[in-house]
């Protein structure tokens, strides 16, 4: 008889307890869902192109010369310039070790600037917008003055022409109005710095331009940012499945002393 009245005393502050924390459960559930939600959107424009670069590529060389020469604080402002935009022509690496003709090796550091620079056109630009660049090459890059591309479109491929280099822009890195980034099969190379004696190219090189079909498919889109927005959600749902199955084992041990 005393065993029964302190089991039914242990039941009846048992369901106290699981009322109380059931409520204080929902409770706590019901807040952090709803304030969780408009949170993860606070910088919607920047694009960090040090970072674009790094995850991307492998654009190392590249990244290296924007950084030494300090052009990537001058892309990045652009990038930062919503009005405008940029849009930028990234060699991958291979790209620059192939390079043995004219190199870089011998360039001023002003002349290395103007290099980078070249690479870059002042304004965003999607890829069906260079049908009517080519019309109107030859195209001021960021570099300026005599610093010009020329765009053909054939057939939907691009390309990118210097004097010196005539290469394919083979892919879409990122392009999301205000910043766009191509990668290009070779370093572009100015004649206002190399000048106008250019070797001939040993005849005209016959795979690239007719395999264009495997490059066509483009945009990784943006990246990054959403990933880590389904985080605070899940990690809480964890939590809860916690304090449920606490609940659980607080509701069958009772059930125990009570049968
Ligand atoms: C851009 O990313 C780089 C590398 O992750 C970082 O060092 C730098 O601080 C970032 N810049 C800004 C303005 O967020
Ligand atoms: C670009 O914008 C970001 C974010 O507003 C800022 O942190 C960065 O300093 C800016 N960089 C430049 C070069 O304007
Ligand atoms: C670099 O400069 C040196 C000395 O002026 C010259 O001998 C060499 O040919 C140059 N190399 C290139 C690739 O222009
Ligand atoms: C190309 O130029 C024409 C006229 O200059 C314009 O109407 C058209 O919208 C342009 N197309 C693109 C993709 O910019
Ligand atoms: C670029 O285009 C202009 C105008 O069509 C032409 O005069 C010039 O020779 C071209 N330059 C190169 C390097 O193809």
């Amino acid at each position: 008889m005393k065993m029964n009245y302190n089991i039914m005393f242990f039941m009846l502050s048992s369901t106290l307890v699981l009322l109380c924390s059931t409520s204080a459960f929902a409770k706590t559930v019901g807040s952090p869902a709803l304030t969780s939600t408009p949170a993860p959107a606070p910088a919607p424009d920047f694009v960090n192109l040090t970072e674009l670069l790094t995850v991307a590529g492998p654009f190392e060389t590249f990244l290296k010369y924007l950084e030494s020469t300090k052009v990537i604080e001058t892309f990045q402002n652009q990038a930062n310039n919503t009005e405008e935009g940029i849009t930028i022509f990234v060699p991958k690496d291979d790209a620059f070790s192939s390079l043995k003709n004219p190199t870089l090796s011998n360039l001023t550091a002003d002349q290395l600037k103007s290099l980078c620079l070249f690479h870059a056109l002042p304004q965003y630009y999607t890829l069906a917008d260079f049908t009517n660049l080519s019309q109107r090459s030859p195209v001021t890059t960021l570099a300026g003055g005599q610093y010009t591309l020329n765009f053909t479109d054939v057939f939907g491929t691009v390309r990118v022409g210097t004097g010196w280099t005539n290469t394919k822009v083979s892919s879409s890195v990122h392009s999301t109005d205000p910043v766009a980034v191509y990668q290009v099969d070779k370093v572009l190379l100015p004649v206002a710095i190399f000048g106008t004696d250019i070797p001939p190219t040993p005849a005209p090189t016959p795979s690239p331009d007719i395999a264009p079909v495997a490059d066509a498919p483009l945009a990784k889109g943006g990246s990054g940012s959403s990933a880590t927005s389904p985080q605070p959600s899940s990690s809480f749902r964890i939590i809860s499945l916690g304090i449920l199955n606490h609940l659980a084992l607080t509701i069958a041990g009772g059930l125990v002393l009570f049968l």
